[in-house]
């Protein structure tokens, strides 16, 4: 089939190489003109893991090409609006500046039997405003959230664990094609639900509102375990066999980051407000807070492994991405714990393995290493902020120690065997931890 995808940032592009993959004729069309000459020559402009690969290969057969022009999503079948939905500066609702540019772009390419498919992140009751801009042209609507993770973009996009497909009423030819479109994941019997516009809208708020509040769950546990003296981490395994709770997103520390999950729960809030449902969501405030509240405990944990003499104390930052397997930097839990102890007069040296040129792109006033040796070296405390397995799996605490001025080391993803560090002299600090 021929495909457009519309915005070709970290949804848009994974969205095109992965369809091309799959046998599809797609064209991605964005205004970034750096980023469309870097992936047109088959080089993805962030890390993905796995990206490259089917961008090389899906330019190489001719199958994927990426141009600015608007005019080339002319003789698709199917659209996909793949724009970013930030938040507004100043407020917590989504900007849907990108969608509206990106529909009304599109208007004048389409023709009667065209399938436009949302795959944005969209506040609910978008697509029905959307659909009366689409529907004169002829073409139809869908909604299509995506559930990819970062870091397993690809993997996501090619074989989903759910299809969502939002329409209209009786508009069965849109679902042969969506399910055409997406073969390979129908064909191995992939759950394809079909729903209406707002049931899809809010299907992917709710999944990132239900994963952040869990992760907030678990957050307010650390807090009690605190002033208890319990193990956070413990008591998520130990709730975690409950098949019903489960173990994944228990994950306790300085809590989520990234371009989804913060501002998806803002955004969801102010709908709700307006929609006249601010009580239904009212939350997803505590969740927000909870999570911003474990930024300030890493900090506070740092200030008390110096005994509350940071000043030209070098601080050995693990970690810059709000995740590992990414260099993405949106809203990252791990470098604002960064910035926030430079603020205190730290001398803050910042490792990462992916996230360094992003990082010191948006917070020029932090010193950036490459070498994670060179990091730890000389340092009064090494504070683990990104679980990358360069340093959760593969650094010792023999290791660490041999090159750092004091063995302090502050956890702040949970990450570490304190055991293990402490028998290697370590003093150990983690986050809802003894
Ligand atoms: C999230 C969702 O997981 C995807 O399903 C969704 O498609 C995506 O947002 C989106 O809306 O586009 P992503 O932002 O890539 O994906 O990151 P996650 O893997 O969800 O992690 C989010 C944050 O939570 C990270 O900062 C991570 O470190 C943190 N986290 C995760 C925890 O603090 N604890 C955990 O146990 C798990």
């Amino acid at each position: 089939m021929r495909l457009s995808v519309i915005g070709c940032g970290y949804l848009g592009a994974v969205h095109a190489a992965a369809m091309a993959s799959i046998g599809h004729e797609v064209v991605g069309i964005d205004v970034d003109e750096a980023k469309i000459a870097a992936l047109r020559a088959g080089s993805a402009p962030f890390f993905e893991p796995g990206l490259s690969e089917i961008l090389t290969s899906g330019v190489a057969s001719g199958r994927l090409t990426f141009t600015t022009e608007m005019a080339a999503a002319s003789g698709a079948a199917v659209h996909f609006l793949a724009v970013g939905t930030p938040q507004t500066t100043g407020g917590h609702a989504a900007d849907l500046t990108f969608v509206n540019a990106a529909v009304e772009g599109l208007l004048p390419y389409l023709r009667p039997g065209d399938i436009v498919a949302g795959k944005s992140t969209v506040p609910v009751g978008t697509a029905a405003r959307l659909a009366a801009l689409i529907e004169p042209t002829g073409a139809t609507l869908v909604w299509n959230p995506e559930f990819l993770r970062e870091g397993w973009a690809v993997q996501d996009t090619v074989d989903p664990d759910r299809l969502v497909v939002g329409v209209t009423a009786g508009a069965t030819d849109v679902v042969q094609t969506m399910k055409d479109v997406y073969h390979t994941a129908v064909a191995k019997g992939t759950p394809f639900i079909v729903t209406d516009y707002a049931t899809a809208e809010l299907v992917k708020v709710a999944a990132n509102a239900f994963l952040a509040t869990k992760i907030s769950f678990i957050n307010a546990m650390a807090e009690v375990a605190e002033v208890t003296g319990a193990d956070v981490t413990q008591l998520a395994d130990a709730i975690g066999f409950d098949q019903r709770i489960g173990r994944r997103f228990l994950g306790a520390g300085i809590g989520f980051g990234g371009g989804c999950l913060p501002k998806d729960i803002r955004a969801f809030t102010a709908r709700a407000e307006e929609l006249g449902r601010a009580e239904s969501v009212g939350f997803l405030r505590e969740v927000d807070a909870i999570n911003l509240r474990r930024r300030d405990r890493a900090v506070q944990l740092v200030v008390g492994a110096l005994d509350g003499v940071v000043f030209q104390k070098k601080v050995a930052v693990l970690g810059a991405a709000f995740k590992p397997h990414s260099d993405d930097i949106r809203d990252s839990p791990a470098l604002e714990v960064a910035s926030r102890l430079k603020g205190l007069g730290a001398d803050v040296v910042v490792t990462d393995p992916q996230a360094l040129e992003n990082a010191a792109r948006v917070h020029p006033q932090l010193t950036y290493e490459p070498s994670l040796d060179e990091t730890l070296r000389g340092a009064d405390v090494v504070v683990l902020v990104t679980e990358w397995d360069e340093y959760r799996r593969q650094l010792t605490p023999e290791h660490a120690g041999s090159l750092v001025a004091q063995r302090v080391v502050v956890d702040g993803r949970n990450s570490y065997d304190p055991a293990l560090w402490r028998a290697a002299g370590w003093t150990y600090y983690g986050m809802g931890r003894p």
